[in-house]
C-alpha cells in the first residue's frame, strides 16, 4: 500500500503546483517529487482544505493520491556541510566562509597553513557544491606587480584560467592568470554607471578587461576612454567590447595612464581610478584629464582600521591638486585584509 501522500497534477503545470502548495504550507520537503512523461507527484503534508483543493484545481485537473517517493536527501549547503565527517572539527572550523564564483572557476582568497594537507579535498567539495563550475583556484599570493595579477594554484578541475563571467547582463571575458578581475566590485560598478549621463565622456585610467567601462557604455551613449598599462587585459577588453551590446563607445587605450594625459586633456566629465593601491600618485594626471570646468573622480583606495575616516587622509593629496573639492560619497567596498578595506570616494573636484 503506497504510503506518501502527494498532489498529482499535469506535469506542464507541476512548477506552479509546487509553489502554491508551498505558498499554502502543504508542500512536505522531506519527499522528492516524482515525474512520468505527462504527469508529476508531488508530495504534501497533510490532505489539502475544500478552499486550498480549489485554489490547486484552477490549475488544471490536480488530484489527491497516494504513491511511494524517495527519501530527500538533505543537500549541503555550504563547504563545511560538504566536508562534515571528512574533516575534523577544528579543521572544519577554519575552511573559508566565502570564495569568489568567476564564470565556472571559483577562487578562493587563501587557506589556512593547516588546510593545506587538504587542498585537493577542499577543491572537489567546491566542486561538488557548485556543479556548473570547471575549476577550482587558490590565490598563492598577494595579488601584486603593476598589472594586480595574483599568483594562482589549481586545486580541482581543469587546469585553465579564462572564463567568460556574466554580471548584471554582461559577459566579460577574463583570463585570471593575466588580468585583474574581481567579482565583488560588481555593485559597484553598477552603481557607478547608473550615476553617469547621455553624452558624458568618462576616462576609465586602470580599465583592465574593461567592466567599468562596458557596464557604462551599456547603460548610457557615453564615450568611455578604456587605458590600461597590461597588453591581455586590452586585448580582452576588445573582446568584451564585442561581446556586449553597447549603447555608448568603448575606445581601448594601452599603455601608462599618465602617457594619456597629453591626448586626453580636458575631455573627462568623469574620471574612474581603481588602482586602490597606487590611485592617489594618479591623481595629479586625473586633474589634467577632468574638463577645465570639473568633474566627477570616482577614487579608490585602501584604507586600514576605520576606513572611512582614513579614507579622508586622501583630502591631503588632493587639496594641492584642486580648487574646489566635494567628497558627495564614500564606501567600503570590500575587506582587502584583516583591517583593511577598498574604499570608494565619489569626488566633485575642479581646478
Ligand atoms: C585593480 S585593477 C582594476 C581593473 C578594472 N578597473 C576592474 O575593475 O576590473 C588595476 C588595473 O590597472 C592597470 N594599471 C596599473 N598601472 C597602470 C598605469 N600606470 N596605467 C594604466 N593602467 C595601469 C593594471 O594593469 C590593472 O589592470
Amino acid at each position: 500500500m503506497p504510503k506518501d501522500l502527494c498532489v498529482k497534477a499535469e506535469r506542464m503545470v507541476g512548477e506552479p503546483v509546487r509553489r502554491t502548495l508551498l505558498r499554502l504550507g502543504l508542500f512536505d520537503r522531506s519527499r522528492r517529487i516524482k515525474t512520468t512523461d505527462d504527469s508529476v507527484l508531488i508530495p504534501i503534508s497533510r490532505r489539502p482544505k475544500p478552499e486550498e483543493r480549489a485554489a490547486l484545481k484552477k490549475m488544471g485537473s490536480i488530484k489527491v493520491v497516494s504513491a511511494d517517493l524517495l527519501v530527500a536527501s538533505a543537500r549541503p549547503k555550504d563547504l563545511t556541510g560538504v566536508l562534515d565527517g571528512k574533516l575534523p572539527p577544528y579543521l572544519l572550523a577554519q575552511l573559508p566562509r566565502s570564495y569568489d564564483v568567476v564564470g565556472d572557476i571559483v577562487v578562493l582568497e587563501s587557506l589556512s597553513t593547516d588546510l593545506f594537507p587538504h587542498k585537493a579535498e577542499i577543491g572537489a567539495a567546491l566542486m561538488a557544491l557548485h556543479p556548473g563550475v570547471k575549476t577550482v583556484l587558490l590565490k598563492t599570493g598577494k595579488v601584486e606587480g603593476e598589472f594586480r595579477v595574483p599568483r594562482l594554484e589549481v586545486l580541482a578541475g581543469r587546469e585553465r584560467f579564462d572564463t567568460v563571467h556574466t554580471e548584471y547582463g554582461m559577459r566579460f571575458k577574463v583570463d585570471l592568470s593575466k588580468v585583474y578581475f574581481s567579482p565583488r566590485l560588481g555593485s559597484e560598478r553598477y552603481r557607478v554607471a547608473s550615476s553617469v549621463s547621455d553624452g558624458e565622456t568618462v576616462v576609465d585610467m586602470f580599465a583592465g578587461v574593461g567592466p567599468f567601462s562596458l557596464m557604462i557604455a551599456k547603460h548610457v551613449k557615453a564615450k568611455v576612454y578604456s587605458v590600461d598599462l597590461n597588453p591581455d587585459a586590452i586585448e580582452l577588453l576588445k573582446e568584451n567590447i564585442r561581446l556586449n551590446k553597447l549603447r555608448g563607445e568603448v575606445i581601448p587605450l594601452c599603455g601608462d595612464a599618465r602617457e594619456f594625459s597629453k591626448q586626453l586633456t580636458g575631455v573627462a566629465d568623469r574620471v574612474i581610478m581603481n588602482l586602490p593601491a597606487s590611485s592617489l600618485s594618479f591623481l595629479d594626471t586625473a586633474s589634467e584629464i577632468l574638463k577645465s570646468g570639473g568633474g566627477m573622480i570616482h577614487l579608490y583606495i585602501f584604507a586600514p582600521d576605520e576606513p572611512l575616516i582614513n579614507a579622508e587622509n586622501f583630502t591631503e593629496v588632493a587639496d594641492k591638486l584642486f580648487k574646489c573639492l566635494e567628497i558627495r560619497g564614500m564606501r567600503v567596498v570590500k575587506p582587502v585584509a584583516p583591517k583593511e578595506w577598498q574604499v570608494a570616494l565619489d569626488v566633485w573636484a575642479s581646478k
